[in-house]
Parts: structure tokens; C-alpha cells; sequence
């Protein structure tokens, strides 16, 4: 990707990674990008750098605007790898003595990554550096996403370098909301759903702190995806919303099946919350990635989990989206368990257990033996319906404007 001019004298050199299609567990279709920005001033100043793999792209994007050798600052906002692993090359590009500005965590992390010791100036929260015609103003944001994280604030410009925060995995040419449109949010409610669900309690507080401010914010550019210039609040006021897991008449049903028997059940306890109002798919494990359905789970009010019972055990698939999904720490669900077994069922028991210790308000679980003949499937279809009635007794409806 060439450098793109994003306000006067200040250009992002990020690079696309269109061909990314994991990034640590997450499902990355559309690739996702690595930016980074540069800032002219009489002090030039590079924000963050990028994956070590593409430590070259960068090198060459900020050339096409100046000899790299005369960048004065370095900041970097956050240290996972996706955005320092570049920064050995940077450093030895443009000086190893250089400064190099980060939060108090943030020297302490990455001098845990580099070989190398590097000119680390920690900064604290509210701090300012003078680039010359600005002011960058530091904001401890620990959490978004690692202890060390944190905001650069361009005074002058109103733009706010916000790293992982408000980010999106998305490669593209569109590099800006009003360009991509409203397809945005679906790669954003991703993102949050899962990198940032767990810290919702510490986003809220950020994001009153950040309004409590009145900081004034013109565009928002984080380290992924799309910047937000067209109407940076959109993602401020969704990241206030999905920081408290604001439900909707919705609800998951995931599941692996051996036999099809799983996968009748889990149709039923689909048909039941339809039944009911409620919008819900059933999403079948080898269909569907672990962090499309969390995307899903993000403003679902119930999560209906079902596996076959497989040698005594959870099928591995299930346990795998129970993993992940604990790790993230949904809030405020109604979850329950169903499946098919032949002769010992532990499954949906297992199931139950899980979601009891993410705090689920549990429904009595479905199982049946073999294959559920179609009388069978009554129970699961009635579920659904149990579910879907606390659903609507839970959650205010929308269109009523309650
Ligand atoms: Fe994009 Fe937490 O790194």
C-alpha cells in the first residue's frame, strides 16, 4: 500500500497483509492491514511500526516521503508484535539512539521482545512532547489491548492514534469509514467481540473518561483497518454499547454433530426461539469459525450449546468454542446444553458445568439417546420456546422503543 496523505503532513505508511487468514486463533477472510503513521514536523515523528515481516514495506513507504534516516521520534503505543515486530528494523534504519516513546509498561514489555537495548522514554498518562508546530498529548489505555497500551493524542490536528482500539481486521483500499461504508461496523463488532470483549468493564470507564474530557476528536486512526473520520462517535458510542454486552432478542445456537442427531436438536431449539420472536441461526462448528460465532454471541442474550457425547467427553469442537469463549468472558447470558448419545450422555451435563462457571443463568438441559424421533424433537423445540420467553421477558423491544 502507498503512503496516504491523512491530514496535512501526516500520512499513513501501514501496510495491507491481504493474505493473513488466522490471526492467533481469529478468522481473518479479508486479510487485515498494519498501520503506522508518520508525522512531519520539526521533530519528525513515526506512530508505531508494524509486523516484522513486513519491516521492509515500511521502510520503503516512509522513503516515498522522506529519508528515514531523518525521522527524530519514535512512539510506540502498544507492544504486541503486530505493531513492534517491525521496530528492530526501524531502529536500525534510522538510529538505534533515537527516542523511543511509550508507556512505563510499554519499556518494561519491550525490552522483553528485543535483543537489543533500545533509547526507551516512558511517558506518563496526560503527558505532552512538542513536535515542533504540535502537541502530542499520551493517554494510558491499559487493556486496549495489553497493560502496556496507549493513545497518542494529535492536539492541533484533533486526531487521535488509538492503536488496537477501534481497529478492524480488514485489508482494503478503502482506507476511511465514509469510503467503505457501514460495512465497517461488521469488521469492527468483530474485532471487539474478540480482542476486547473481556476488557468491557475497563473500555466503558475509558470511553466516559475520554468524553468526561471533551476531547475534541476529527478522526480516530487505528493501528488496523479503516480510520474513522466521517463520524469517529459512530465507533466511540458502539464501543460504549458492546463494553456492556447491551443484549438484543437474540440468541446462539452452536453445535457439532457425529450423526445428524446433535444437528436435528439444535434445529428444533432454533425453531422454538423463532417461534418466540427471537433471532437466532444455528451455527454448526465445522461451518462456522470460533470468532464469527463470538461475534454473534457479542449482543446475543442467550448462548444454546450442543455436542454429542463422544468417549465419555465433549466433542473437541465444542470444547474448543467453550474455551475460547470462557477466555472472553460474555456477561449477562441464558445458556443451556443439548445433545444426542449413545450410551453414557455426559455431554450436555459437561455443557451445563461450563456455562455455570461463566455465570450463564442456566435452563435445564435436552438430551436424548440414538436418534430423536420426531416426537423427540418436541422437547428441544420447547427449549427454544423456554428460552425465547425469557429473551422477551429480559430484553426491552426495540421496535417499541423500550
Ligand atoms: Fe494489534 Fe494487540 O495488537
Amino acid at each position: 500500500m502507498r503512503p496516504i496523505e491523512i491530514a496535512k503532513k501526516i500520512y499513513d505508511v501501514g501496510v495491507n497483509d491481504w493474505n493473513i487468514e488466522d490471526f492467533h486463533g481469529y478468522s481473518t477472510p479479508l486479510g487485515t492491514s498494519y498501520n503506522a503513521f508518520l508525522i512531519l514536523d520539526e521533530k519528525v515523528t513515526l506512530v508505531d511500526a508494524v509486523k516484522k515481516e513486513f519491516g521492509d514495506q515500511l521502510i520503503d513507504n516512509i522513503s516515498k516521503i522522506i529519508d528515514p534516516a531523518k525521522i527524530d521520534y519514535v512512539i510506540s503505543n502498544h507492544t504486541e508484535m503486530d505493531h513492534s515486530g517491525g521496530l528492530a528494523r526501524v531502529m536500525h534504519r534510522i538510529g538505534e539512539d533515537k527516542p523511543l516513546f511509550c508507556s512505563k509498561m510499554g519499556a518494561k514489555n519491550l525490552a522483553k521482545h528485543f535483543e537489543r537495548p533500545m533509547n526507551y522514554r516512558p511517558v506518563t498518562n496526560g503527558e505532552q512532547l512538542n513536535i515542533g508546530s504540535r502537541t502530542l498529548t499520551f493517554l494510558e489505555t491499559r487493556m486496549v489491548h495489553w497493560p502496556d497500551s496507549m493513545f497518542t493524542y494529535v492536539n492541533e490536528d484533533k486526531i487521535l492514534f488509538s492503536s488496537d482500539g477501534f481497529g478492524q481486521h480488514y485489508a482494503g483500499f478503502e482506507k476511511f469509514d465514509d469510503v467503505i461504508g457501514d460495512e465497517v461496523m461488521v469488521h469492527a463488532q468483530k474485532y471487539f467481540a474478540n480482542i476486547l470483549m473481556l476488557y468491557g468493564p475497563l473500555i466503558l470507564k475509558l470511553v466516559n473518561k475520554v468524553v468526561e474530557m471533551g476531547l475534541e476528536i476529527d478522526m480516530i486512526c487505528p493501528d488496523h483497518g479503516v480510520l474513522w473520520r466521517k463520524d469517529p462517535m459512530k465507533i466511540v458510542n458502539a464501543y460504549a454499547q458492546w463494553s456492556q454486552q447491551v443484549p438484543k432478542r437474540k440468541a446462539v445456537v452452536v453445535y457439532d454433530t457425529m450423526w445428524h442427531s446433535t444437528e436435528r436438536m439444535a434445529d428444533a431449539v432454533a425453531e422454538g426461539l423463532n417461534a418466540e420472536g427471537i433471532a437466532v441461526r444455528p451455527m454448526y462448528l465445522r461451518k462456522w469459525h470460533r470468532s464469527d460465532i463470538m461475534t454473534d454471541v457479542l449482543d446475543a442474550k442467550a448462548v444454546v450449546v450442543g455436542s454429542p457425547t463422544l468417549n465419555n467427553n465433549l466433542f473437541p469442537t465444542v470444547s474448543d468454542f467453550l474455551t475460547y469463549m470462557k477466555g472472553l468472558k460474555p456477561l449477562n447470558k441464558i445458556g443451556a446444553a443439548f445433545g444426542s448419545y449413545g450410551w453414557s450422555g455426559e455431554a450436555p451435563k459437561m455443557i451445563t458445568k461450563e456455562l455455570e462457571a461463566m455465570n450463564f443463568q442456566i435452563v435445564d438441559p435436552v438430551r436424548h439417546q440414538y436418534v430423536p424421533k420426531s416426537s423427540d424433537l418436541e422437547s428441544s423445540f420447547e427449549l427454544g420456546r423456554t428460552i425465547g420467553r425469557m429473551i422477551n421477558e429480559q430484553v426491552p423491544d426495540e421496535s417499541s422503543g423500550g
